[in-house]
């Protein structure tokens, strides 16, 4: 009776301790968790040399954060302006037509995008080089820029018009592979065509933290670990993505009623920039009236965007030998098969009965099939798609395709074991958790941002002390002192000596032993 009293007693205390925390919450006060944003620098210029959707809708949506947040943004991209009604409060200007595909010679029926044709690409790069600078000038010049925020493909002269006018710029990339600078930037043919276009026109080249001994920058990577290959970055290089929208827009009337209509929807789309040969379209299509009549899926939602429907043989001949026109099935006159110019990508993807993506693997599609936890069969046409192919598949969520033997039979059979395979499923589900928690942080990019802009206002020096705090120790160090080579070498320096010493007198022992024979020596002489 005694313990259990004693023991009420002590309860006593902690039930008046709940009530006091309970009336203490509400007298809190808070914590005061925004920035003072009075002085911060307002005018950024986001700027892309390919432009198109695929470049920009990532940069807009960052944007738009900032936009919300009090900044002026303006875009300088290539493109027609494509995405200014679903960014109306962004002003964009154009740089010109959206570089694609013609604009380095590859036309629907050529061969494959060989490296050559796009290191074409890059000499369009170097060739544009002065245009673009002076289009980002003369912006720059009448928005008063603050702060540079440049896609780092093809894209020197943002660099370094944020350098000449001494404002601070931050790299924006999808690929961490752009940290080992060698697609773009090892060619010293064009490297040397920029550098000559820069010495006459006497630009300095400006600093972008990629790789040793470059000081002056943050970049940020459009991607998350998991899809990406993990791996150590440096403090100036960080990861931000999967960067999607906030919301999408719905299906068309027709797509919501074809998806709703079937219950195991692949949908097939390959970017907004990039197509094959009437052959290949041919066999992509064969394959998929083969598995709707195989019962793989059941209906197949494809969005042709730069594909015509003149890119398709009139008649195919399918493996059971029975002949199919194409025309009607292109006017959408096939019950199972929904063939449309655009889609709401996400939309479709996002739909429970969408359980197949056949896509070209870019890095926006990547990330929007790892988000709504699709498995994707990757048919990669170029550039970052082959790596991105990869690395769904080492995700556990993919099977790919080459564009150089398409076999009906390989297409089907992939089709049919990611739609089985329990495994895939699993790391499905893993991965959109994943790429949901990550998307969260273009918030975060945004903040950095703001950052950049607000302790560009404390700098004399861009190049010697911006950012210290995210430059490590090392990179101002040099390799001797970051690697502790001085000392290494001292040490170095003192174990040879002793090893010299005791070298140096073993030979005089052995010389003073050679020349005074001993007993024993003496003895078997005389024998
Ligand atoms: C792009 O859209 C803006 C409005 O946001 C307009 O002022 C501008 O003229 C357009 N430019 C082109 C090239 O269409
Ligand atoms: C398919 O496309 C690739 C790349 O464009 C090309 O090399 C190949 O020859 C095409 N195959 C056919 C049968 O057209
Ligand atoms: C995606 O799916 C989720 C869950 O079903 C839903 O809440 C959300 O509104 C969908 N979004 C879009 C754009 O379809």
């Amino acid at each position: 009776m005694i313990k259990r009293k004693s023991l009420l007693l002590l309860l006593v205390p902690f039930l008046l301790l709940c009530v006091n925390a309970n009336t203490a919450t509400q007298n809190y006060i808070s914590r005061g968790v925004d920035i003072d944003r009075s002085n911060i620098p307002k005018n950024i210029m986001f700027a892309s040399f390919p432009g198109g959707r695929s470049h920009v809708k990532p940069m807009l949506d960052i944007a738009t954060i900032l936009v919300e947040r009090g900044y002026n943004v303006i875009l300088v991209a290539s493109g027609e302006n494509d995405t200014s009604i679903e960014y109306p409060a962004i002003k964009q200007i154009s740089l010109g037509p959206k570089i694609g595909l013609r604009d380095i010679g590859i036309e629907v029926n050529n061969e494959a995008i060989t490296f050559d044709k796009m290191s074409k690409l890059l000499e369009l790069g170097a060739k544009s080089y002065e245009r673009v600078y002076e289009i980002y000038k003369s912006v720059a010049e009448e928005y008063n820029t603050d702060l540079f925020f440049c896609d780092l493909l093809l894209n020197d002269a943002c660099i370094d018009i944020a350098h000449a006018l001494k404002k601070p710029v931050v790299g924006f990339t999808s690929g961490l592979r752009i940290m080992d600078p060698k697609p773009y930037k090892s060619d010293p043919i064009i490297m040397n065509q920029i550098n000559d276009v820069r010495k006459q026109l006497n630009i300095e080249p400006g600093n972008i933290a990629l790789g040793r001994g470059v000081k002056s920058s943050l970049v940020l990577i459009d991607t998350f670990f998991g899809f990406e290959l993990p791996q150590t970055l440096p403090p100036y290089v960080q990861d931000i993505g999967p960067i999607l929208s906030e919301e999408y827009p719905p299906l068309s009337p027709e797509l919501s009623y074809f998806i709703n209509g079937h219950e195991r929807v692949l949908y097939v789309a390959f970017g907004t920039r990039f197509f094959t040969t009437t052959d290949n379209n041919s066999k992509l299509l064969q394959s998929f009236i083969e598995a709707i009549n195989k019962k793989i899926v059941d209906g197949v939602v494809w969005a042709l965007v730069e594909t015509s429907k003149d890119n398709f043989h009139p008649t195919l001949k399918l493996s059971d030998g029975t002949q199919v026109q194409t025309s009607p099935i292109l006017n959408n006159e096939h019950p199972h098969i929904h063939i449309t110019k655009f889609a709401p990508q996400f939309t479709v993807l996002n739909h429970t009965n969408t359980k197949l993506f056949v896509s070209h693997g870019g890095a926006g599609s990547s990330h929007e099939t790892l988000y709504t936890g699709t498995p994707v069969l990757v048919l990669p046409h170029a550039g970052d798609q082959i790596g991105n192919a990869q690395k769904l598949i080492t995700a556990g969520v993919a099977s790919s395709l080459s564009l150089n033997n398409l076999d009906i039979n390989d297409i089907l059979n992939k089709m049919d074991s990611l739609l089985k395979d329990e495994k895939v499923k699993k790391n499905s589900e893993r991965m959109k958790v994943l790429a949901k928690i990550n998307s969260k942080r273009k918030f975060r990019a945004a903040d950095l941002i703001e950052y950049m802009l607000h302790s560009s206002t404390f700098v004399e020096d861009f190049n010697n002390d911006f950012l210290k705090e995210w430059f490590p120790a090392d990179t101002r160090m040099g390799i001797i002192r970051a690697n502790n080579l001085d000392i290494f070498a001292i040490l170095l320096i003192i174990i040879l000596s002793i090893i010299g010493f005791i070298v140096v007198k073993l030979i005089k022992l052995f010389r003073f032993l050679l020349m005074n024979p001993s007993s024993d020596d003496r003895k078997s002489k005389r024998e």
